[in-house]
C-alpha cells in the first residue's frame, strides 16, 4: 500500500522546495497531496479529470476503466488528492517483460509541481518490481511539454504510429530501458 508520507518525501526529493502556486491565493502545501491506489469509486473523477485536461474529450470512458481494473494483466491505477478532491491520475500495464504506462493526467492548476514526474517513478518501480525490461508509452506528436517529462525520465523517442489517435494525429512511441539494472541485479 502506498503511504502518504513516503509520497510526501518523494516530492521533496523531486521539488526540493515549497511549490508556488502562481496566481492563486491558495499555495498547495506538500503535506497536503496523497497518492494512493485508485478504486472503483474514483472512476467518474477520473473521466472528469480526462475533460479537464484534454479540453472536453474522454478517451477512456467507465467500461475501459473496469475492463482494466479487472482485466488478465497487472496494473497500478494511482490517483492524488488534494483536499479529498482527486487532482491526477496515472497508470501502468505489465504485459510480460513490457511495461505500458497508459495515462498520465494532472489538473492544470496543479502542474508543474512534480506530480508527473512523481506518478512516472511510482508507475517505474512497479515496472521493476515485476521485472520489466522496457516500459513504453504513445504520446501525441503536437505534445511536447509531455514528451519533455518523459525526456527527462530517461525515455528515447522510437517510432511513429501514423493516425493513432482518434483526431489522426500521429502517436510517438517512447521508451525507457530497466535492461540493464536488471542485468545489475
Ligand atoms: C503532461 C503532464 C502529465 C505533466 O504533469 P506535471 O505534474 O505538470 O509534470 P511535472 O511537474 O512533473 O513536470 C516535469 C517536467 O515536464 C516538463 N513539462 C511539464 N509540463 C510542462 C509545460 N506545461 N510546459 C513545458 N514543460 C513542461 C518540464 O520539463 C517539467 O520539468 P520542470 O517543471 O522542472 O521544467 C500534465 O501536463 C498533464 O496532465 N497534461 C495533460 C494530459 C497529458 O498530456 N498527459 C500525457 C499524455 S501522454
Amino acid at each position: 500500500m502506498l503511504k502518504k508520507f513516503s509520497f510526501i518525501e518523494r516530492m521533496w526529493e523531486i521539488l526540493g522546495a515549497q511549490p508556488q502556486d502562481e496566481g492563486n491565493a491558495e499555495v498547495a502545501t506538500l503535506s497536503d497531496f496523497l497518492l494512493r491506489d485508485a478504486r472503483y469509486t474514483d472512476i467518474k473523477q477520473l473521466i472528469h479529470i480526462q475533460k479537464e485536461v484534454y479540453h472536453g474529450v474522454v478517451s477512456w470512458g467507465k467500461t475501459i476503466f473496469l475492463n482494466e481494473f479487472n482485466g488478465p494483466h497487472p496494473v497500478k491505477y494511482l490517483v492524488a488528492e488534494y483536499k479529498k478532491e482527486l487532482i491526477g491520475f496515472a497508470g501502468i500495464r505489465i504485459e510480460g517483460s513490457v511495461g505500458h504506462i497508459t495515462n498520465v493526467a494532472v489538473t492544470k492548476k496543479f502542474q508543474r509541481k512534480g506530480l508527473g514526474t512523481c506518478f512516472i517513478h511510482r508507475l517505474l518501480d512497479f515496472a521493476r518490481y515485476h521485472q520489466c525490461e522496457t516500459v513504453i508509452l504513445e504520446v501525441k506528436e503536437s505534445n511536447v511539454d509531455a514528451q519533455k517529462l518523459y525526456e527527462q525520465l530517461g525515455f528515447l523517442s522510437m517510432k511513429v504510429k501514423k493516425s493513432y489517435y482518434n483526431n489522426n494525429e500521429d502517436g510517438i512511441v517512447m521508451e525507457l530501458s530497466l535492461k540493464d539494472e536488471i542485468d545489475e541485479r
